[in-house]
């Protein structure tokens, strides 16, 4: 009797001890919540379990006989969106799953597990956090915001945002609130907004996480103005004007706006080079231009813009032209400094001079490498022939480079100009043995015209004569003395 009152002692403080856990949840929208609900395993027979939400009643009931029930309002065109997995009931877990919740799923839910006269509850609080990014389809440059709602909102809670799986740093121009109920941030449409956002919120060392997409229509690329595009002088340059796939503007135009007017563009010359027709292999939103033979005098802002949904888009870059100067070549050492020029060098960090050297076969290998802006090279060593490339770094790497040819011909200057100065030293020549041949000519002509004068007066000329006889035999005289 006393063993079997000990006994029953021990089955009761078993059943009454029957521990749950009771958990806070936070899920996105649309995903499926888990909603935990753990007893110890039942020594005997199975438990009857009723979920139910605080609002809405019943969700789901199992009864002791294994007779199951559902609430109406959780089926969703047919299939039902609660359910409790059996294979973990031998566990003790009777945790309840729900399919693609939205933000009317959250709330405050309990779970009753009885067995025999005992029964356990469970409360379990559900919060359903959204990313809503408002308006949509986003226009280049429009006002947009990004709200991460939490229903119900957890008072206390931590929201951080994220772009692009990295902290988002609050920058001018974007404000982020939080009100009662939501953390907002808005700003304009652009490049750097643009990304999935993830709000992380963190809530009695509970974290959750929705995300939502922001893609901004416009002109993709450059995505940013003011974008420099460097070019060397008599190369082909392509200035970028791409629109989003599918963006096709109308209106579209090309300028280039004058420097006075940097504030309040007004359209310049476009260079005579510039073509902005499309190739047959663009497509409909490429709006790219070319240059094809790019002059010093080509450099400047160039603006790309067309009208999308009655909206104006525009883009403007910057053509940055790199030349070398040459000095004139000292004539004793015969060298000869080059100096990298840019139109622009403000984004330059690093000049770097290399020797393109081309094998029999025309393959192009690299030779020395000098670091700097200037290079002196004597001209007379032929090592030193051939062509020079002055590459230019920015902080990202290469910028571009601009080559220079240096000749054969000693102290002659490369490119065009050897040619030039060699026809008009040519020319020089021929004019000066003309004049001389044209003083000669002119001297005979004036001994011609003496002599006929002299003729004219034969007695004159016999007295120039015996005078100057006269004074040749004194002074042979003198001398013989
Ligand atoms: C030129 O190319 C051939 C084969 O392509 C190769 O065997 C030869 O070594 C090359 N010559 C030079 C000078 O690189
Ligand atoms: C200069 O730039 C062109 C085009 O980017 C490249 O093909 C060439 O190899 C470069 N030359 C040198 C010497 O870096």
């Amino acid at each position: 009797m006393l063993l079997e009152c000990f006994i029953f002692g021990v089955i009761t403080f078993l059943m009454t001890g029957v521990q749950c856990e009771v958990t806070e949840v936070l899920a996105e929208a649309g995903s499926q919540a888990v909603l935990p609900c753990k007893c110890s395993p039942s020594p005997s027979m199975p438990p009857a379990i009723i979920w139910s939400k605080a609002d809405k009643g019943t969700v789901w009931r199992k009864e002791k006989s294994g007779l199951q029930y559902r609430g109406s309002s959780w089926s969703q065109k047919g299939i039902q969106r609660a359910q409790c997995p059996h294979s973990q009931f031998e566990t003790g877990d009777y945790s309840l799953q729900i399919n693609n919740v939205n933000e009317e799923d959250g709330g405050m839910y309990s779970c009753r597990v009885e067995h025999g006269d005992q029964f356990t509850k469970n409360e379990v609080m559900l919060r359903i956090i959204k990313v809503s990014v408002s308006p949509s389809g986003h226009i280049w440059g429009n006002d947009v915001s990004i709200s991460c709602d939490v229903t119900p909102w957890p008072y206390g809670a931590t929201v951080q945002w994220m772009l692009n799986n990295s902290p988002f740093v609050h920058q001018t121009g974007i404000t982020s609130n939080r009100d009662t109920a939501k953390s907002v941030v808005r700003g304009k449409a652009t490049a750097r907004l643009t990304g999935n956002w993830t709000c992380v919120v963190g809530y009695k060392g509970i974290e959750g996480r929705a995300s939502a997409m922001l893609t901004v229509k416009g002109i993709i690329q450059p995505s940013e103005d003011n974008t420099k595009v460097y070019a060397a002088v008599g190369s082909a340059v392509t200035l970028p004007c791409v629109f989003s796939p599918g963006l096709i503007p109308s209106n579209q135009v090309w300028d280039k706006l004058k420097p006075e007017f940097l504030f309040e563009p007004a359209p310049g010359q476009l260079p005579s080079s510039f073509s902005s027709s499309p190739l047959s292999s663009q497509l409909p939103w490429e709006k790219s231009a070319s240059l094809k033979e790019v002059a010093f005098e080509d450099d400047g802002k160039y603006r790309c813009s067309g009208t999308i949904e009655g909206q104006r888009l525009s883009r403007s870059m910057q053509l940055v032209v790199a030349k070398i100067d040459s000095s004139i070549p000292s004539k004793k050492t015969g060298s000869v400094t080059l100096t990298c020029q840019l139109t622009d060098p403000s984004e330059v960090i690093d000049y770097e001079w290399v020797h393109v050297v081309y094998d029999l076969n025309g393959t192009q290998s690299v030779g020395s490498i000098q670091k700097g802006k200037t290079l002196s090279i004597t001209k007379v060593s032929e090592d030193n022939w051939g062509e020079w490339a002055c590459r230019f770094y920015g902080k990202e790497g290469i910028l571009g480079n601009v080559t220079y040819h240096i000749q054969l011909m000693s102290g002659q200057s490369g490119q065009k100009s050897s040619g030039l100065s060699q026809n008009t030293a040519a020319t020089v020549g021929l004019s000066f043995l003309l004049l001389i041949l044209l003083l000669i000519l002119a001297q005979m002509y004036k001994n011609h015209q003496r002599r006929k004068r002299l003729f004219r007066y034969p007695a004159l000329e016999t007295i120039v004569h015996t005078t100057s006889n006269e004074r040749e035999e004194r002074e042979r005289n003198q001398v013989k003395k």
